[in-house]
């Protein structure tokens, strides 16, 4: 974990950077806090090690957040004067960056909050939604040719988003790591119309599933044993019942039954899948089953059409839950095929491999396709994610056995 100044310091030294070789004469705020606040870009020099961030008693906070002060008003100074260069576009192309860096970090902290601090921070909790329909099975979704990835045109119009009136060509932009959109084939395939609950996650539990190798990878049947795996991360057994703990404290994870079981591994969720006799989709399913149009050959920006997400379609940060919401809660969010709570809730792992699109370019050193190995893809956000971060195409990943994060899952299976 990082401690949360950590936070609050890397993403104003992440636009430090730009004023250092963008604003001329900048002067370095501080030697120290680039070599603590540098995550891992080796690009930018000497960095602390991460699992020595939280060791640290200086800088304090009190110090970071008068140095974010600093760099915000260096920031809004610095932008106020770019129109009149020649490298805007470059400039401010990096400064979005910035911003979709500064939302990846948001979310990052609410998990370290939830990991350090959980349920002894009092968080802003709003009343969950109901349940209003009942979500089963699974969509079949037709095969052929696919065009996997962002395109820029599939972006939300700025008028969708009439009520924020900062939000103007909000879609516009995507990492370099969802480009370019390429046909990709699929062969007919089901996908679950609702992620995983707690109550089917359950019955694999009871069924054993902890015990079991044959339901897992060498790698997951490892992690079991190595770490005492017995099921999702913040889940705890008290008088032979299990809880699940949370911003809200702990809960019998039976009065939780029908909401998205969340931080599982992909080793985990690969295990229930084969258990289940399904699997988990692969990026390209996952996203075809988001995005699909009703006219054929057609795609949208999100699995109800191109209006950007709101409370009513999908439990993004915003909606101010700091947890996942019942399953059917948001039946205006479905897609084309019936798919719910596909944005939001839950990121949901793929069994897909964190690897460059074909045709991929990077459009910033170290950002994204230094990770390109070992890791898995995860698709939709979660209950942390910032509403206008999220896009259908936005590839997420994290290694196999990571659960710190809000990783859920949907399975999938051969038509
Ligand atoms: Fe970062």
């Amino acid at each position: 974990m990082s401690p949360p100044r950590w936070h609050i310091g890397h993403t104003s030294w992440f636009f430090e950077t730009v004023l250092q070789k963008y604003q001329e004469g900048y002067q370095t705020y501080s030697d120290e806090f680039l070599f603590f606040f540098n995550s891992y870009y080796e690009g930018f020099g000497p960095r602390i090690e991460r699992p020595k961030r939280g060791t640290r008693s200086r800088p304090t906070v009190r110090e970071t957040r008068r140095y974010r002060e600093h760099i915000d008003e260096q920031m809004s100074r610095f932008i106020e004067r770019v129109a009149q260069r020649d490298d805007a576009d470059t400039i401010l192309r990096i400064v979005r960056l910035g911003l979709e860096h500064e939302m990846q970090h948001q979310e990052l902290l609410v998990y370290d909050i939830k990991h350090l601090l959980c349920d002894q921070f009092d968080a802003p909790i709003a009343p969950a939604p109901r349940a209003v329909e009942t979500v089963t099975g699974m969509a079949e979704v037709e095969g052929g040719l696919f065009e996997l990835g962002y395109s820029s045109g599939m972006g939300v119009s700025p008028m969708n988003h009439a009520q924020d009136a900062h939000a103007t060509s909000n879609y516009e932009f995507a990492f370099d790591n969802e480009k370019p959109a390429h046909r990709v084939f699929l062969e007919d395939f089901l996908i679950d119309r609702a992620p995983v609950s707690n109550g089917d996650y359950l019955e694999f539990i009871n069924a054993g599933g902890y015990q079991d190798f044959r339901w897992w990878h060498s790698a997951g049947w490892e992690r079991v044993n190595q770490d005492q795996w017995q099921a999702p991360l913040y889940w705890e057994q008290r008088d032979g019942e299990w809880m699940i703990r949370d911003f809200a404290g702990l809960h019998r994870a039976a009065d939780k039954h029908n909401e998205p079981v969340s931080h599982v591994s992909f080793l985990e969720a690969s295990a229930f899948a084969k258990w289940a006799g399904k699997r988990l989709p692969t990026e390209a399913e996952w996203e075809k089953a988001a995005c699909g149009a009703p006219e054929p050959n057609s795609k949208q920006t999100f699995p109800w059409g191109d209006d950007a997400p709101d409370t009513s379609r999908g439990n993004l940060f915003e909606s101010g839950l700091w947890s996942v919401a019942p399953i059917g809660a948001f039946p205006e969010g479905k897609s084309t095929y019936g798919c719910q709570q596909m944005i939001g809730d839950v990121w949901e792992w793929t069994t897909s491999d964190y690897a460059p699109y074909p045709g991929f370019k990077s459009e910033f050193d170290e950002y994204n396709d230094k990770w390109f190995v070992g890791q898995k893809v995860l698709r939709g956000g979660s209950f942390a994610t910032p509403r206008r971060h999220i896009r259908s195409t936005y590839r997420n990943f994290f290694y196999p056995h990571e659960r710190w994060m809000v990783g859920g899952f949907r399975c999938a299976k051969d038509a």
